[in-house]
């Protein structure tokens, strides 16, 4: 049988950005040929950093308009919004009285993310976050979730909690999802501090290049990205991570080598690697955001996609969550 794929984003921005193209998108638009793929815009996710109204439906249609321009196709895939189908909250409150409160509690990300901002500046869905993202995978009967490093920890509570509910309400239960690792997958750092991962919640503007920038913007904020005091082009992720990471975008996108870009540019400067990897990244992305603002431009449009989606999700979703609602005596 077709195993089946699911992942989601946040709609934490208005512009993905460079990573989450290189790092998720691409594997998605390729999983839809040898899987049967669930994606998502993860709005309820979204709200635990309490955005506006206005900005949340906003970032919620241009997420979903950039899912779309990258190549996800709704008549390979099912591609939909969490809030849309009501059973990813049903199962959350049936999972968290699944989890331990030391097993939440031992989540990293949260204690990295409370830390920064102390126990007044956080809520308890930034607590229970992991089991939410438990729920859209077992709701779904997933099979195999790309995962990058950051996320591992909490597939594997999604994973413990499928488990838990083959013991307790008897096998067949849920599917005990796999992780996905595609080793080739770049991570690509930021470009103002190449030892962080490029996040759409960077600190620092010009550290990230987003799916929606103009070619102007990416020429500037690459010629502006941070790199050393050496003037050898080589990859060396330890001693020169913003070549490095330069370098590695370079490769990603024209999908050739490092080693064969280091070997063009012997005896070059930064600055050549620099404008070229600029028209590189132009090149890749110019027809991703002008795909993604056809979208965003036909909102009706989009909507229609979008509630189709969310009626091929209900009916899988519904009927695992009967399955397990009448298990439990529900
Ligand atoms: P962000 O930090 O931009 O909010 P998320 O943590 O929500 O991104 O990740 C969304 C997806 O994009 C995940 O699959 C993640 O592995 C991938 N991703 C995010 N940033 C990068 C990066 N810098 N390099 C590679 N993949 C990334
Ligand atoms: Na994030």
């Amino acid at each position: 049988m077709t195993q089946r794929v699911f992942s989601g984003m946040q709609p934490t921005s208005d512009s993905l950005q460079l990573g989450n193209y290189l790092g998720a998108l691409k594997q998605w638009v390729a999983l839809q040929d040898t899987h049967d793929a669930i994606y998502s815009v993860v709005d309820l996710h979204a709200l635990t950093v309490a955005p506006d109204r206005e900005v949340l439906t906003r970032r919620t249609r241009a997420t979903a308009a950039q899912y779309l321009a990258a190549g996800v196709d709704p008549s390979r895939a099912t591609l939909f919004v969490q809030s849309h189908v009501p059973q990813h909250a049903e199962l959350t409150w049936v999972l968290s009285t699944f989890t331990g409160m030391g097993e939440a509690g031992r989540m990293t990300q949260f204690k990295d993310k409370s830390a920064k901002v102390g126990e007044s500046g956080t809520n308890v869905g930034l607590f229970t976050y992991p089991v939410l993202m438990a729920a859209d995978i077992l709701l779904y009967d997933t099979n195999v979730v790309p995962v990058g490093e950051d996320q591992r920890q909490h597939l594997e509570l999604s994973r413990d909690l499928a488990q838990r509910l083959n013991q307790r309400l008897g096998e067949g239960t849920a599917v005990v999802p796999e992780p996905h690792i595609v080793k080739e997958v770049a991570k690509i750092y930021d470009l103002q501090e190449p030892t962080a991962k490029m996040s759409k919640s960077s600190s620092s503007p010009n550290g990230l290049i987003e799916i929606l920038d103009d070619p102007k913007a990416i020429a500037k904020r690459i010629k502006s990205a941070v790199t050393d005091a050496d003037t050898v082009i080589a990859f060396d992720p330890k001693n020169k991570a913003g070549i490095s990471n330069l370098l590695t975008i370079y490769s990603a996108l024209t999908g050739r080598p490092v080693a064969d870009i280091v070997a063009d540019y012997e005896g070059k400067m930064y600055g050549h690697l620099k404008a070229d990897l600029a028209e590189v990244v132009v090149g890749a992305l110019t027809p991703v955001r002008e795909a993604a603002m056809e979208w965003i431009e036909s909102p009706d449009k989009l909507d229609v996609v979008l509630a189709d989606g969310a009626a091929k999700a209900t009916a899988i979703a519904q009927a695992t969550l009967e399955r397990i609602y009448d298990r439990l005596g529900l």
